[in-house]
């Protein structure tokens, strides 16, 4: 007999950046992040979990290829949810499964991005939070999303932000274990829905440095990390959650952009530094450069803020637009100023919204 699960995890998007770690193995952040989490059709990963007694070993395939299971962050997830299992019994097909035989029970696990892997779009994050959700599903360990998002963090730590819809705060904690460093949500997903998220996938390729090498040099070169650490984000992050408490796009766009910027500065400011933004093409670089000239622009001239631009560990540009008319408008100004030339010079527009 085979029992299978299947989940599907949207990736989500940090308005105010994790970057930097107090703990490696534990992946303890030092400090808080804000995301939001995209909804589910667009850039997600859908993972199924299988059991059987005729599988002799865990097993993984990311996209069809097989991938080692060895890894620390696989076996941490694995290991902690295995630990939560409990009885299963499926009727229908005459299966019972006791908390013991858990222990002996090998599992395997096929995983699809419909999106690019290590590009810089979070693929990690939609991958363990799918991982364990639907292990914990499959292996009925009954917690809540935050105890889950708290496994999913040993993955990596922006997944722990993709177990929940909507606005999401990862919260560092205190406790040196890391129990209580989980996610919560801060608003669901239909408290400012009006807001559209529009990814410029500027290159596909695998980005040079990971996220994890890359903020271990800042923890240990950085100065400036320190400051933003410590100074910066925990007063950022109070007004961030009063920006979207009250929908208030201005201050949510001033601040998103503003921790966009610094946390590529904190990036400069990395021995050697990290070029996040420029680590591509000379025309894939100055794409994303005007794109923030663009927006700046764009805002400016408006009297208020329209668009947002927050960009990650890669080459992709993330805009927030206010409304669905100024989403459409982005495009369009995209489209106009930066043809695509060809496929491989700009890959495509993603839409955070069918619609448009
Ligand atoms: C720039 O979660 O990928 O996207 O914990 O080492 O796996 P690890 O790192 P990861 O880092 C994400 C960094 C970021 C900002 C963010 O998502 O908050």
């Amino acid at each position: 007999w085979v029992l299978m699960v299947t989940a599907q995890t949207p990736t989500n998007i940090a308005v105010i950046k994790y970057w930097g770690k107090r703990d490696e193995t534990l992946i303890l952040p030092v400090n808080d992040s804000i995301s939001v989490t995209l909804d589910p059709e667009h850039l997600c990963t859908t993972t199924t979990v299988s059991v059987s007694p005729a599988f002799d070993q865990d097993r993984m395939w990311l996209n069809g290829k097989e991938i080692s299971l060895s890894g620390g962050r696989f076996q941490s997830c694995l290991r902690e949810i295995r630990s939560r299992a409990t009885d299963v019994h499926d009727k229908e097909k005459g299966i019972k499964i006791t908390k013991k035989d858990w222990e002996k029970l090998n599992v395997h696990i096929a995983s699809y991005n419909n999106f690019p892997t290590a590009a810089g779009l979070a693929s990690s994050a939609a991958g363990f939070a799918c991982l364990v959700f639907a292990l914990s599903k499959l292996m009925n360990a009954n917690e809540d999303h935050s105890q889950l998002s708290a496994i999913a963090r040993r993955g990596s730590g922006s997944a722990c932000r993709s177990l929940y819809g909507g606005f999401v705060k990862w919260i560092m904690g205190k406790d040196e274990k890391g129990t209580d460093s989980l996610a919560v949500q801060l608003a669901d997903e239909k408290h400012w829905d009006e807001l559209v998220i529009v990814i410029a996938v500027v290159s596909s390729q695998q980005k040079e440095t990971s996220s994890t090498t890359g903020m271990r040099d800042t923890v240990e070169t950085s100065l400036l990390l320190q400051h933003r650490a410590k100074e910066v984000v925990p007063k950022r992050i109070l007004k961030m959650e009063e920006a979207i408490k009250n929908r208030d796009f201005a201050s949510f766009a001033q601040l998103a952009c503003t921790d966009s910027n610094q946390f590529h500065a904190v990036c400069l400011d990395t021995c050697p530094p990290i070029f996040y933004m420029n680590d591509t093409s000379h025309r894939q670089a100055s794409f994303l450069n005007l794109i923030i000239s663009l927006v700046e622009k764009w805002n400016r001239a408006a009297g208020t803020p329209q668009v947002a631009y927050t960009f990650d560990a890669g080459p992709n540009a993330v805009l927030i637009a206010r409304n669905r008319e100024t989403a459409a408008l982005l495009v369009q100004k995209l489209l106009f100023c930066f043809p695509p030339k060809s496929d491989a010079d700009l890959n495509s527009f993603v839409l955070g919204d069918k619609s448009i």
